[in-house]
């Protein structure tokens, strides 16, 4: 039996996920990491534990399924995105821990630099945010002893975690990325497909540091971590990725993830489209040498507002206690949690707006907490739906495929398409993520069907069609655009 791995490194934990040649999941292992945060709104990994959760997970799933290298045709890699690591050319030791996406500290450089925002925009897509890697590269340069003058002389390399862990699995041999992880750098010109000279003196980037930009499928590299030589041969980060697995490959189709924060992104075709609605214009995936362009809405705190009832408030043992204790909450109550913990993403920018709740009654308690949590997950998709349809007109008989953790909640995605008005798809596999990364290297490998083959074994699970009625949509809706604008800093 041949088997393909795929290795999801994302914020909170890493995973391993062996497929069959049929696309099926034979076999799961997942080791979550610490997360430290040093001081407000930062976010860090110690590298070691991004690397060490990789290997032992990659090895527990082959054990769990009694089998060896030789049994694995190909390694597909997914990640979370933009979460920047430098690390020595020579011995492989990170110079800093990894600074994870969510990270704000470079908000103050970040205002500073607002001027170049329309260049930056119409070459990378992406806006003046702390959210990307080039701030955190930047901020390393200019704060760890000696880095600046060690990235000069060419000592020191850069990576999103796909590239590090690329670069640690091949033994140093590969310094590579994929063109969906290069694009969530604010260095990469996607118009053109390569490192942006201009944007690199900009901010003082070294462009020696970046790693060789590949399509999603290719070679890059093989391994002897399973005991064998495997090659690595499908790499995009988690939400392009997912983007791949939900098999969006046609122009204007759709998909939202719902995992530590929520993504969607919106295919569109072989241009890329400049949004004036503040998304992200960014690569879906390239195939070929040639690459997809998606419309993206990043929201930080989706499953995580979930995370914070649990350890932040208390009011849950687990996960699995919010959809009841939301049942519970007194449906006259109408609480407004805006999630903003480490400021807004899409459409509203703002990394200094932090948290609040509007509405609290002296009757309000942890079921209506519960609830205006699950709540903000729907409110915020249809902000980013609203940004969109700004964009690129209507979208018409579009209907949002959802997966990631938080998807499998029906309660929650009954009020996604509540709030949309518009259905709501949920597929059979909720994996997407691996899914997608499994695919790009099995189909190198020739084990897996191509793109029209693979789209066709999308399967529906459960459409959720809307049961809310115009009026409290709207009023809703009315109810949490004021209360997110209560939240807002400029
Ligand atoms: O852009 C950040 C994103 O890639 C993180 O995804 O699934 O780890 O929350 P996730």
């Amino acid at each position: 039996m041949t088997y393909i791995l795929a290795i999801d490194q994302g914020t909170t934990s890493s995973r391993a996920i062996l497929f069959d040649a049929d696309l099926k999941i034979a076999a799961t292992a997942q080791q979550e990491f610490t997360q430290h945060f040093p001081d407000s709104g930062w976010v860090e990994h110690d590298v070691d534990d991004l690397w060490n959760s990789v290997q032992q997970t990659c090895r527990t799933v082959l054990d769990k399924q009694g089998i060896t290298a030789t049994d694995v045709a190909g390694i597909g890699i997914t990640n979370q995105r933009e979460t920047t690591v430098v690390w020595d050319r020579e011995t492989g030791t990170p110079v800093h821990r990894a600074i994870v996406w969510q990270d704000r500290r470079t908000a103050a450089y970040c205002r500073e630099m607002k001027s170049h925002e329309p260049m930056v925009t119409a070459r990378t897509g992406l806006l003046m945010d702390p959210y990307f890697s080039s701030t955190k590269l930047r901020w390393i340069l200019e704060n760890v002893d000696g880095a600046r003058a060690k990235a000069e002389a060419g000592k020191l390399l850069f990576g999103t975690v796909d590239s590090y862990l690329i670069w640690k699995l091949t033994g140093g041999q590969r310094h590579v990325t994929d063109a969906t992880n290069a694009a969530r750098t604010m260095l990469y010109n996607i118009h053109e497909g390569r490192w942006d000279a201009e944007i690199c003196k900009l901010l003082n980037v070294p462009m020696d540091m970046l790693p060789e930009v590949l399509d999603c499928a290719a070679d890059f590299g093989t391994t002897d971590l399973l005991g064998g030589q495997t090659p690595i041969l499908g790499v995009a980060g988690d939400q392009q990725a997912a983007t791949v697995g939900q098999a969006c490959f046609g122009k204007g189709m759709l998909k939202s993830t719902y995992g530590t924060g929520c993504f969607a992104l919106l295919n569109t075709g072989d241009t890329p489209v400049t949004s004036t609605h503040r998304l992200l214009g960014t690569i879906a995936y390239q195939l070929d040498g040639k690459p997809t362009y998606a419309l993206e809405g990043s929201i930080f705190i989706a499953g995580a507002v979930v995370q914070w009832l649990r350890d932040g408030l208390g009011i849950i043992g687990q996960a699995s206690d919010t959809q009841p204790l939301a049942d519970k909450a007194d449906p006259q109550q109408r609480l407004y949690l805006v999630p903003a913990f480490t400021g807004l993403g899409a459409p509203h920018w703002d990394p200094d707006a932090r948290g609040a709740i509007f509405g609290l009654t002296r009757g309000s308690g942890p079921a209506e907490f519960a609830r205006a949590a699950l709540e903000s997950v729907g409110y915020q998709t249809r902000d980013l739906l609203e940004a969109m349809k700004a964009d690129v007109g209507d979208l018409g008989k579009t209907v949002l495929r959802v997966d990631g953790g938080m998807s499998a909640s029906d309660w929650s995605m009954q009020f996604l398409s509540d709030i949309l008005g518009a259905p709501v798809d949920r597929p059979e596999v909720l994996e997407t993520t691996a899914l997608g990364a499994a695919w790009l290297a099995g189909m190198r490998a020739g084990v897996y069907p191509d793109q029209a083959g693979f789209a066709e074994m999308w399967a529906l699970e459960k459409r959720f069609e809307p049961k809310m009625s115009e009026d409290e949509r709207a009023t809703r809706y009315a109810g949490w655009q004021d209360a997110v604008s209560r939240t807002l800093t400029r």
